[in-house]
């Protein structure tokens, strides 16, 4: 048996069949689990893509959404980038392909945010497509299985993998003989990589390919594949301004780009800034700021270490809906109720603070 048909029959008695995203077929479904996938672990994706299409049934209903809707539904999932293209890529199919997603790998590589990975991942699992993929998983069985020394993110050594890759596809024939082992194959490499070729603590008594895998016959499982190698992150510091009245909250909407991109968020300050400035900064009156233990935050590019100020808002004229709100302070900026924060797209660090002052009860203080 070849490694593609071995993994195949391990798939139909031991992979994973249960997925909210497996026993379909609709590229829209599949495409959105790809891209939520992509960066961010099974378990946590399972509650997000499940209330994502209750929001968005179809790819028509992406595409007609507001970016802040999308947002909304997206935030905490990280990398807010891929919310993005999700968006443009809905608005494209809408538009350059008649609101039915391509039915071939390389067509699905124009759209935004589909890689080549991700391509052959929706091919393969709505088209049945001999497209190989070649993700974070799949790297690490072949380095394992091959033997491959050397970083899998390096490029000579990816260029080596997709060789691979396409090499070890079940052939033509078993493909047309078996019409869901493209399907089957793929998701026996995902199943392979996150249930038993763990980084850690392989379970390769279990693996259906362990006689052949050069990394186990040459005691070399603890060794690939090799580690990343590691950049030493760059620490930026940031100031948090909590500006609060009466259980409402000052939050900014963040530019289009860079970091948290078009999410919800609280003002910022560089922190050579005086926080006894902070609410000049944002037009109020408030009382001596008040510092909240920094934490930090770490990006794939650099570690943001957050410094909070709580500042109780004492300016009458703040007080806001329903109490003489005044205009917003600027127009990327808005008071909101914290009752309504959870219908509101913001970065998961600054949800998790806004929420555990919320159930502090730290921000309801009337103005005397
Ligand atoms: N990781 C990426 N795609 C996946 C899928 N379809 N099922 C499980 N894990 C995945």
């Amino acid at each position: 048996m070849t490694f593609a048909t071995q993994i195949i029959a391990w798939q139909r008695l031991h992979g994973r069949h249960d997925l909210p995203w497996q026993h379909t077929r609709d590229p829209y479904r599949v495409w959105l689990s790809e891209i939520m996938l992509q960066q961010t672990q099974v378990s946590t994706v399972i509650e997000y893509y499940t209330r994502f299409l209750h929001h968005f049934p179809d790819v028509a209903q992406l595409a007609q959404a507001s970016a802040q809707d999308v947002m909304a539904q997206w935030a905490g999932l990280g990398y807010y980038a891929r919310a993005r293209h999700l968006h443009a890529c809905a608005k494209q199919v809408m538009e350059r392909w008649a609101g039915r997603f391509p039915s071939d790998a390389l067509s699905l590589t124009t759209l935004p945010g589909i890689g080549p990975s991700t391509a052959a991942a929706i091919a393969a699992f709505c088209y049945g497509e001999r497209a190989p993929i070649l993700d974070g998983n799949v790297k690490r069985v072949f380095s394992r299985y091959f033997a491959i020394e050397g970083d899998p993110t390096q490029r000579a050594i990816e260029v080596q993998m997709w060789a691979l890759a396409h090499k070890n596809l079940p052939t033509q024939k078993f493909c047309s003989e078996h019409p869901d082992a493209m399907a089957r194959y793929t998701q026996a490499q995902m199943d392979l990589g996150a249930t038993l070729c763990a980084r850690r603590r392989p379970k390769c008594e279990q693996c259906p390919i362990q006689k052949n895998c050069l990394a186990r016959r040459t005691g070399r499982i603890d060794e690939l594949p090799w580690p990343r190698a590691r950049k030493v992150l760059p620490e930026r510091a940031i100031g948090l301004i909590i500006a609060y009245q009466n259980n409402h909250v000052l939050l900014e909407q963040r530019p289009d780009s860079g970091i948290w991109g078009g999410l919800w968020s609280l003002p910022e300050f560089e922190v050579t800034v005086d926080p006894a400035h902070a609410g000049q900064k944002i037009g109020v009156d408030c009382q001596q700021p008040q510092s909240l233990t920094p934490f930090l935050h770490v990006f794939t590019h650099f570690r943001l270490s957050i410094q909070p100020w709580l500042l109780q808002v004492t300016t009458p004229e703040h007080r806001p809906h329903g109490l003489d709100t005044p205009p917003e302070p600027i127009s990327t900026q808005r008071w909101v109720d914290c009752s309504t924060l959870g219908a509101l797209g913001l970065p998961a660090p600054v949800r998790k603070l806004l929420e555990g002052l919320v159930t502090e009860r730290l921000l309801s203080s009337q103005t005397l």
